[in-house]
């Protein structure tokens, strides 16, 4: 449906004065977020941004404080090595979002003289960037009237409106909603408003209808928790593989640098074969590998390190061998201190198989 009903938009209307006056006062103090009426800083609004992509906002917290002590802006960014990058991100998935960080902050640097530019069709363009996260950087970093819509807002606008649309394929509705919602001032406060209101009062289950500040003015409120409708979810394929924790006697690990191209493209790892599904690790294409290694035989630990991907489950197997000293390696491995192990980013797939290896 294009046009709105007159219902529709006059309720529209009533959703930003309680939501500003909401945020006003119980907005969550995170450390990217600015006071309202104080000019927001773009660089912590995009970090944040592109973060709270696929995590919480509680794990998120610690990151970007690391991240902003580590490059205090753009140009910081965009002078360090993808590597350091790929590396302080480890432990938050998605690594692409890594990548297009790094990448981002160079053609800001190149293209736009180290500045972000502030309309959402420019930021659309950059890389990382998609349709939600350049209205959010619009609205909160620029203050321009722009829609954002993610999951939470998608939640709140289904209730609000009562709207029975189908995620995902329905996603344009919840936009054609939050569109008839959205004010023309204050919009990034706005915006932020419903989020905080999505993740503490219109929560998935047992939302607070009772202290909820657009309350009185939702339709949905007494079925709320069907809310949004959504198709099921598909299910996952799982694969299987074999890591190998290979150590020596004087305290080191055997680490590689994995391909660039691929999952967890460039990121350390342990050595190890495919993920595939329907069928056993291939230990024999793997041994072939590793032949610069002075012995092979390898002692399974107990059990499988479980990870969920995007699109699989993995089941990870982890073989263990012990040599009594270093050797030379190929270009793409490397020997890492036992020590220094802990407060190395390993990909969280690899610190499951590490914890496997060391019971
Ligand atoms: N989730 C995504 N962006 C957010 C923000 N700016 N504040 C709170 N939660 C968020």
């Amino acid at each position: 449906m294009d046009h709105a009903t007159k219902t529709e938009i006059a309720l529209g209307q009533k959703i930003a004065p309680p939501m500003l006056d909401w945020y006003d006062q119980h907005r969550r103090h995170l450390p990217w977020r600015h006071d309202p009426g104080i000019k927001a800083n773009p660089y912590y609004v995009w970090m944040s941004e592109i973060m709270l992509q696929q995590t919480t906002v509680a794990t998120v917290k610690s990151y970007f404080e690391k991240f902003t002590n580590l490059w205090p802006d753009i140009s910081d960014m965009a002078n360090a090595p993808l590597e350091d990058i790929l590396q302080e991100w480890a432990g938050l998935g998605y690594y692409a979002r890594a990548r297009n960080l790094h990448k981002c902050a160079q053609t800001i640097m190149q293209d736009f003289n180290g500045q972000f530019p502030e309309t959402e069709a420019e930021l659309l363009m950059l890389p990382g960037i998609g349709p939600y996260t350049a209205a959010a950087i619009a609205s909160i970093a620029f203050n321009q009237r722009a829609v954002v819509v993610d999951g939470n807002i998608e939640r709140v606008m289904s209730r609000v409106f009562k709207s029975y649309a189908e995620l995902p394929k329905e996603r344009a509705e919840f936009y054609r909603l939050a569109n008839l919602a959205t004010p023309d001032s204050r919009v990034g406060d706005y915006a932020q408003s419903l989020m905080d209101l999505g993740a503490t009062i219109c929560t998935p289950k047992s939302p607070k209808c009772a202290i909820c500040p657009i309350q009185p003015h939702c339709l949905g409120k007494l079925e709320a928790e069907g809310l949004p409708r959504k198709a099921p979810k598909k299910i996952k394929p799982t694969r299987k593989g074999l890591s190998l924790w290979i150590t020596t006697l004087d305290g080191y690990l055997l680490l590689e640098r994995r391909p660039e191209k691929g999952l967890l493209g460039k990121m350390p790892g342990l050595p190890g074969t495919d993920w595939i599904e329907g069928q056993e690790p291939d230990i024999d294409t793997l041994m072939q590998k590793m032949q610069f290694l002075p012995k092979l035989e390898h002692q399974l630990a107990e059990g499988e390190a479980k990870h969920t991907f995007t699109h699989f489950h993995l089941f990870l197997s982890v073989g263990k061998i012990t040599l009594s000293n270093t050797c030379d390696l190929p270009h793409n491995y490397f020997w890492l201190s036992l020590d220094q192990l802990d407060e190395f980013g390993l990909p969280t797939v690899f610190k499951k198989a590490v914890s496997l290896a060391q019971r």
